[in-house]
């Protein structure tokens, strides 16, 4: 196995700092990127004796994303990266209604535009040098939309779609683009989506409740994020990697049978899963009931 140059955004918590760990002590020289100091520092302090160097990353900041290639080609004397992982991203909880503008474009901004921004960056190094690899992460979100999350599904839908076209747009020049599709782990993700929208004033009120307690319980028996570590390795190392990785394979199974379901079955079970019945028309937020002219 050659040991390979990696940079990972989103390192400061959850799948992204697991990653960066695993794959420094694989050999690999990993630069962990994140926007929080203090989480960098921590996750430097954890990586003594490995080859990890931090770096300050936001992925919606034009100005940093150039930077850190700056420093990269610094520090790799104009090679680049052999390999990036975007891993930066967040989930926007909400029914479609209930999520305003400004929260939609936030959500676009980190989960796609963060994507785009790092690949336009790094990207055309491998391509002069005719080899590297990008990894995506995604999520089973992109292949079954939930609802309460369609925001979120919707902007994993675009990751899914652009990475399928980067690949075969790639893949002559010597660049590989897999997409990494996680299931439910044991992260920060939940804490932040659920602090994403304001739901006293819905239609929704109940059904967050509903929803978020069948999540937490979800959640409780799902894994740590050693699953994805595993597969982002085998999307490194092999010789040969799939274009697609869905892990933990209990999360792969149920996406691949709702998909196989008629439509206005899949909807029932989804209504059942989240307490949809809850619905309360008289509580539509009175911002919401304004009719655009
Ligand atoms: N956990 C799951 O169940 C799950 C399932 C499917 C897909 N995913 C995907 O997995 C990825 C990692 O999520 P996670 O579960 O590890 O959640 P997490 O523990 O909340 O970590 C998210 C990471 O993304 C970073 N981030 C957010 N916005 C950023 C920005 N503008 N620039 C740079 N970094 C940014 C966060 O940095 P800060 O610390 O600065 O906020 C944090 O390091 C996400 O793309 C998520 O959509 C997660």
């Amino acid at each position: 196995m050659t040991p390979q140059i990696i940079l990972i955004t989103g390192a400061t918590a959850g799948i992204g700092r697991h990653a960066a760990l695993t794959l420094a002590r694989r050999g690999h020289t990993v630069i962990a990127t994140g926007r929080r100091e203090d989480a960098l520092a921590s996750l430097q302090t954890e990586a003594a004796g490995l080859n990890l160097t931090t770096l300050r990353l936001d992925v919606t900041d034009a100005e940093s994303v150039s930077q850190a290639v700056a420093t990269v080609d610094a520090q790799t004397a104009g090679h680049g990266l052999d390999v990036l992982i975007n891993n930066a991203g967040y989930g926007q909880l909400g029914a479609v209604l209930d999520v305003d503008d400004a929260r939609v474009r936030a959500q676009y901004e980190t989960n796609v535009f963060g994507v785009l921004n790092t690949v336009r960056a790094f990207a055309p190094a491998m391509v002069r040098r005719g080899s590297g690899r990008i990894l995506n992460v995604s999520s089973i979100g992109g292949l079954f939309t939930l609802p309460l999350f369609g925001v979120y599904n919707s902007t994993k839908y675009a990751v899914e779609s652009l990475s399928d076209a980067l690949r075969r747009e790639l893949r002559p020049c010597g660049v590989d683009v897999v997409i990494i599709e996680p299931g439910t782990i044991n992260t920060n993700f939940s804490g932040t989506a659920k602090a994403s929208v304001d739901r006293a004033d819905s239609a929704w009120s109940d059904v967050y409740a509903t929803a978020e307690n069948n999540y937490a319980w979800a959640e409780r028996m799902a894994p740590d994020p050693t699953p994805i570590s595993h597969v982002m390795t085998k999307a490194i190392e092999s010789r040969s990697p799939r274009a697609r990785y869905t892990t933990p394979w209990r999360d792969k199974f149920a996406v691949q049978f709702m998909n196989l379901l008629p439509t206005r079955l899949a909807d029932a079970l989804a209504s059942a899963f989240f307490g949809l019945a809850k619905v309360d028309p008289a509580r539509l937020s009175p911002a919401l009931t304004t009719e655009v002219a």
